[in-house]
């Protein structure tokens, strides 16, 4: 288990940019932590570490935005997917994306679909600007 105590927004900027060096395509990372958290703040930094000048933003309608570097990034916000919805939007489709690598915010929402196979990082508040990430496996 890896873990990082983080005193600053800059702090959490650098371990996400250290973590996207190590990554390669077909790499799946789930954020899980409470609202407000620095799951897409994470994500941002992750994407400029992999050499994109993209802006990230919560997916907040659009559940899925995608964004180009030295690998593609897929980035899913499940937060206000229903559980009935996933095998209408067929979610399996999203999942699919060997070339790059997926990232995706509230994967509890998966249910069953959650792999073992998928890198796992929890964020939590610890007071002010400061995070505990934890990479459960
Ligand atoms: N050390 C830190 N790491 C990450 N974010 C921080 C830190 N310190 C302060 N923040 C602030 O906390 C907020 C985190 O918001 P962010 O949108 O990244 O959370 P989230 O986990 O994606 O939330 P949601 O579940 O609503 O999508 C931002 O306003 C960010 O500036
Ligand atoms: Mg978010």
């Amino acid at each position: 288990m890896t873990q990082w105590t983080i005193d600053s927004l800059e702090d959490t900027h650098q371990v996400a940019v250290a973590f996207s060096a190590d990554l390669k395509a077909g790499d799946v990372i789930c954020l899980f932590g409470e609202m407000g958290a620095g799951k897409t703040t994470f994500v941002s930094s992750l994407v400029a570490g992999l050499g994109s000048e993209d802006w990230v933003s919560s997916p907040t309608f659009s559940l899925v935005q995608e964004y180009q570097g030295r690998l593609p990034v897929r980035h899913l916000d499940l937060y206000r997917l229903q559980g009935s919805e996933l095998g209408l939007m067929d979610i399996d489709r999203y999942l699919d994306f060997p070339q790059g690598v997926i990232v995706i915010e509230w994967p509890d929402q998966l249910g069953q679909r959650l792999s073992d196979r998928w890198i796992k990082l929890s964020i939590e508040v610890l007071d002010g600007d400061c995070r505990r990430i934890t990479r459960l496996i």
